[in-house]
Parts: C-alpha cells; sequence; structure tokens
C-alpha cells in the first residue's frame, strides 16, 4: 500500500517524518524529496532492506544505490580512505547535488554496492531528505524513485503514476516538485583523475574549479554511447525512457536547429505519424509563425535562455509525451554548458541515442 503524506518543503511535520523515519528502521521503503528528484529509500545498513528497492523497482541487482547522508560524521560510516583533496571539495559542496564514488566502509552490504568495493555518497540539500535521515539515524539508500527505466520522478505524483497498481509497501513525502529536476553529478574520484559519470546540477566548470584539476568527461557522460559497465554499472541500461518514441534535434547555429526542426516535423508528418514537439518557448515562439506546423502539440520546455528552467520541467516533459496520443516526439537540443550538459545526456538517453542532427 501506499501512504501519501503532503508536508511542506522547508518546514516538514515532524509527525509526518517521524512516521516515515519508523518505516526505514522497520525496514520497509519511504519516497522522499531531494533538491534534485525523488528518492527511493530504505536503510543502508540493512541489506534486505534495500533489496526491497531493487524488487519494487525492477532493478537489476548489479546497479548500485546512492548512500545519503545528513552530516560530515557519518561518511566513516559509509565510505573509507577520504584523500584531504576530496574532503576539501565535500566541505564545500555538501549538502548539495554532487556524488561521489569512494572505497566503501565495511558496513555497507553488498545488495548498496552491487558487490563493488567503492560507494555512491551524498548529503542532499532539502530540508524535508536532511529531517528524514537524521529521524532516522541510519544513512539512507536511494535510487531515483521512479520504475526502472522510466523517467526521474520530479514529483510525488510521478511516484504515485509508476507504484499505484504494485502491491508494495511505501511511506511517500510528498513536498512538492524536487528543486533541480535533474539528478545529482557523480564523479568518481577514485580515479586520478576525477572521471565524470554523469552531469548533473553540480556543474562541470563547478567541479574543475574546486578540484583544481581537469576532470574526465567520457563520451557516456554526455550522453552520446553506450558506457563501460566496469566504470559506470547503471549507465549501460536504458533510461528516462518515455514510451513514445523520441528524437533529438542538434546544431550549433540557432537558425539552422529551427530549420532542422522544422523539416524534421514535415518529413514525419509526410510518412503519415502524429508528432509532438517539445521545445523550449522561444522556439515555439520562432515556429508559431510557420501555419504547416499550427496543428502540431507543443510541450513547453523552458526557457533556452535559462536552462534551469529545462531541468526542472524535463522528466516531467518527457512524461508528458505518453500522455498526449502521438507516434513520435521532436526535442530541441540544447547548449551543453552549465546545467545543459546534464539536460543533454538524459534527452540522448531518453532517445535511444536517435539524434538529428544539421549537415555542417
Ligand atoms: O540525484 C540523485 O542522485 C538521485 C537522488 C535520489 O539522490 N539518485 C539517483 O540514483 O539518481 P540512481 O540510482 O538513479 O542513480 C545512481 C547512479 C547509478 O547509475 C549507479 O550505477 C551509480 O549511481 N553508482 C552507484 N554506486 C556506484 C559505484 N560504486 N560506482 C559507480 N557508479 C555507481
Ligand atoms: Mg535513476
Amino acid at each position: 500500500m501506499l501512504k501519501v503524506r503532503k508536508v511542506d518543503p522547508l518546514y516538514p511535520d515532524m509527525a509526518a517524518i517521524k512516521e516515515a523515519s519508523d518505516y526505514i528502521r522497520q525496514g520497509y521503503l519511504v519516497a522522499f524529496p531531494t533538491e534534485t528528484v525523488y528518492g527511493l529509500g530504505a536503510d543502508s545498513l540493512n541489506g534486505d532492506a534495500c533489496l526491497g528497492i531493487f524488487k519494487a523497482k525492477g532493478r537489476p541487482p548489479d546497479n548500485p544505490l546512492i548512500v545519503h547522508i545528513a552530516d560530515l560524521k557519518e561518511l566513516n560510516r559509509v565510505a573509507r580512505d577520504i584523500p584531504d583533496t576530496v574532503l576539501r571539495v565535500i566541505t564545500k559542496a555538501w549538502p548539495g547535488p554532487l556524488t561521489l564514488i569512494l572505497p566503501k566502509s565495511s558496513d555497507m552490504p553488498k545488495e548498496v554496492t552491487g558487490g563493488r568495493n567503492t560507494v555512491a555518497v551524498r548529503s542532499p540539500a532539502h530540508p524535508v531528505a536532511l529531517a528524514l535521515i537524521r529521524s532516522s539515524g541510519v544513512p539512507i539508500a536511494a535510487p531515483s524513485a521512479n520504475k526502472s527505466g522510466r523517467p526521474s520522478p520530479t514529483l510525488a505524483e510521478h511516484v504515485v503514476e509508476d507504484y499505484i497498481n504494485d502491491n508494495v509497501d511505501m511511506y511517500v513525502l510528498d513536498a512538492g516538485p524536487a528543486f533541480f529536476g535533474v539528478e545529482s553529478t557523480i564523479i568518481d574520484v577514485t580515479k586520478n583523475p576525477p572521471v565524470l559519470l554523469r552531469p548533473g546540477p553540480f556543474t562541470l566548470e563547478e567541479l574543475r574549479s574546486l578540484f583544481n584539476v581537469d576532470i574526465v568527461v567520457p563520451e557516456f557522460a554526455r550522453g552520446l554511447g553506450e558506457a563501460d559497465a566496469a566504470l559506470a554499472p547503471g549507465m549501460k541500461y536504458r533510461h528516462y525512457a518515455p514510451r513514445t518514441r523520441l528524437v533529438v534535434t542538434e546544431c550549433s547555429d540557432y537558425g539552422s536547429l529551427i530549420r532542422l526542426i522544422h523539416d524534421t516535423v514535415i518529413d514525419y508528418l509526410n510518412k503519415k505519424l502524429r508528432v509532438a514537439l517539445l521545445i523550449t518557448k522561444e522556439t515555439a515562439d520562432v515556429l508559431a509563425t510557420y501555419p504547416e506546423l499550427s496543428d502540431i502539440p507543443v510541450i513547453m520546455m523552458g526557457y533556452k535562455e535559462d536552462p534551469y528552467t529545462i531541468a526542472v520541467s524535463l522528466f516531467d516533459s518527457l512524461r508528458s509525451l505518453d500522455r498526449i496520443n502521438v507516434d513520435i516526439g521532436i526535442a530541441e537540443g540544447i547548449e551543453e554548458r552549465g546545467i545543459g550538459l546534464a539536460v543533454m545526456n538524459r534527452l540522448r538517453k531518453a532517445s535511444g541515442f536517435s539524434l538529428v542532427k544539421c549537415k555542417s
């Protein structure tokens, strides 16, 4: 059974937090908001409880979880041998949307780490998440709360949508929208130089200045191609995917991108397919001047000029695509700058790498 409780995102009702933390301590699951997306949490020190996460999500057992802590002093329950350079970064970055891969402590069960000798750990910058962890008294293991393969939940309604028909005991803390809308940045600091495994709200530009070294950015971190499973176990699975087919248009020049989107729509209409557009407000305004596109449904993806607005609505845009009755969604690619890198990684993966590029 799902038990949903609304709480204020900044000043959560402590009775609800207490009830949710009882679920955690008794080995049950709690879906809770973080600043990135909703997580599906369990007591990270209880291997059986963590197995419940895999079962509920339909997650492959070799895809490890992220462990969430509220206070730096809990870090040694989760990880060990943390170099001073990394500790200095953590002190500046946490709580915040930055996950680090570190050597695991002996307390971490194999269910959390997928049998690896490393662990992913972060401290979330969300009052509800921090209150839940503190009240539970244990580090909380939590992947994104979506069913495996679905877009990550940025609203409690998305969590309910994914599990409502399942026979699973779950407490859902509903604190409204997650703040950033894309999952945390993941960096592997067991490698030298550090390797970016997943771009997120903590930008590459910020990472480079904090670490003061160049960060390795593999192609898969840009959402271009499949990851090496040994390095990034979770990245090999199909992610974020709407059920509807999706293609992503990409051009470095904006005028050419507008033409490319226009021509791509016309191509699919000629093939008698029903098309929807996932585009920014600026692009929607330009395309509105083409009468031949006037009947095409538009899912608004925020403002090109402010990529944070795109990130925050991205997963809901992908879920919306499944709610309107079309054969294919055509998404606008954006610049890979700041949080734009995270947006492009998610969009390219959601499309199954179905990219339509300008002839340059
Ligand atoms: O923002 C977030 O990170 C959200 C919230 C809930 O904190 N969580 C999240 O978890 O996105 P999840 O499971 O959807 O993504 C975690 C990723 C997976 O791709 C997993 O493979 C990777 O972290 N990961 C976990 N442990 C790892 C490890 N030891 N080495 C490499 N990658 C690891
Ligand atoms: Mg996930």
